[in-house]
């Protein structure tokens, strides 16, 4: 079988980690361009890969079969449109656009071309969170009552003040939208049922941008469970940690990670602790490598994209998470704003750039 030839479009911080998990996918992919408005970012990745300024010369004269998205967001929508009416299967960073109906557009325009995009919604790649979901979906822990999740994400002055598009409006959004939207994909991925309403509060207490380094939210399920948000980049960039935890009558699951390691905390309903029991269980699955999924999940995420280009199926963060999870996002933005629950999925189109002017 030929190789899938891919080109990544924007050589910054995370494209990295694409150049990494695209090495790990050798024997079924390879890199064949960069692009970038800047030459010296494109070489700094790798100074041998032919270079594209423009990102349609290069879908146009390359066509490639996969296109990784990995410029500022506020760009996504356009390149991601473009790629695929030009036949490419996309991994798209999150999120996946700015707007709600921008992102229900990208997601219906991959049902109408077939083509596969794959988010970067990182937590849904981690070790064991597959095997959660699977059990909490056949019922093993019963009914969900709640769950939530904090992301405290510290970023200080040095990362805003890297690149002029950080914590805008129009380009990023804050806390919320960049580091918190694959958590709060993860908790409604797992906790299985569908968002009907959500209250949300944003605040800046700490970094000096137009967006919230501050947000909390409730989002109501339809099945009556509550699931609670809190993100943040104010807290120490020297302890950064994220965790998620599942409520069920049967049991509880916890997961997450504190200065880069991880941290497990399964129980079941007489309180047993069943850690080890998902962790073998990881390992028969994946292997003993699986377990180390967290330290680059792109990696998997490149993995799972090939293999639902040849066998056809839909990758596990699939264009239906990147939609879902902007609209939530922006129901929490719109409720902020407007003082007042919102329902979801949202009745019209809002955009991270209504919020301008919110924090004034
Ligand atoms: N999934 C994850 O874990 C994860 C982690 C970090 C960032 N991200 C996402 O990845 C995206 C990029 O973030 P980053 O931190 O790497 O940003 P960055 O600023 O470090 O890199 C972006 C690059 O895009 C280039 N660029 C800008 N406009 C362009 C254009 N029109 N055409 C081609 N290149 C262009 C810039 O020159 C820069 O090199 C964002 O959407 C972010 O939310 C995801």
């Amino acid at each position: 079988m030929e190789k899938l030839r891919i080109i990544i479009i924007g050589c910054g911080r995370v494209a990295v980690k694409h150049m990494k998990a695209i090495s790990k996918n050798s024997d079924r992919a390879e890199l064949v361009a960069l692009v970038d408005v800047s030459e010296e970012a494109a070489k700094r990745l790798s100074p041998d890969t032919p270079y594209y300024k423009d990102y349609k010369q290069a879908i146009t004269e390359v066509k490639p079969d996969i296109v990784a998205v990995t410029v500022p967001s506020g760009l996504h929508y356009e390149i991601a449109r473009f790629a695929m009416e030009n036949g490419c299967h996309l991994l798209l960073e999150k999120p996946m656009t700015m707007s709600s109906d921008q992102s229900r557009q990208i997601y219906e325009l991959s049902l109408k071309t077939g083509r596969k995009i794959a988010m970067g919604h990182i937590y849904r790649y981690f070790p064991i969170v597959g095997l959660v979901r699977e059990d909490i979906r056949e019922g093993r822990f019963g009914k969900v009552t709640h769950g939530s999740i904090y992301v405290r994400w510290g970023h200080g002055d040095d990362y805003y003040g890297s690149a002029s598009w950080r914590g805008t409006w129009k380009s990023d959004g804050g806390a919320l939208m960049n580091q918190t939207i694959h958590a709060i994909d993860l908790l409604v991925w797992l906790m299985g049922s569908k968002p009907v309403s959500c209250v949300g509060m944003i605040s800046q207490r700490r970094a000096n941008i137009e967006a919230e380094d501050l947000g909390m939210a409730v989002i109501r399920m339809d099945d009556g469970s509550l699931a609670s948000v809190e993100g943040t980049t104010c807290t120490s960039d020297k302890d950064k940690a994220a965790e998620f935890s599942v409520f069920c009558e049967n049991g509880v699951i916890s997961m997450g990670i504190r200065q880069g390691k991880p941290k497990l905390n399964i129980v079941g309903r007489s309180g047993k602790k069943l850690n080890l029991h998902y962790v073998l269980r990881q390992i028969k699955k994946g292997g003993l490598k699986s377990l180390l999924g967290a330290l680059n999940p792109h990696t998997a995420i490149y993995t799972d994209l090939i293999d639902s280009i040849d066998n056809d199926h839909q990758p596990v963060a699939d264009a239906y998470s990147g939609y879902t999870s902007v609209d939530n996002l922006m129901g929490i933005y719109k409720s902020s704003k407007l003082g007042e629950e919102v329902r979801l999925p949202l009745d019209e189109d809002f955009s991270s750039i209504d919020m301008e002017g919110y924090f004034k």
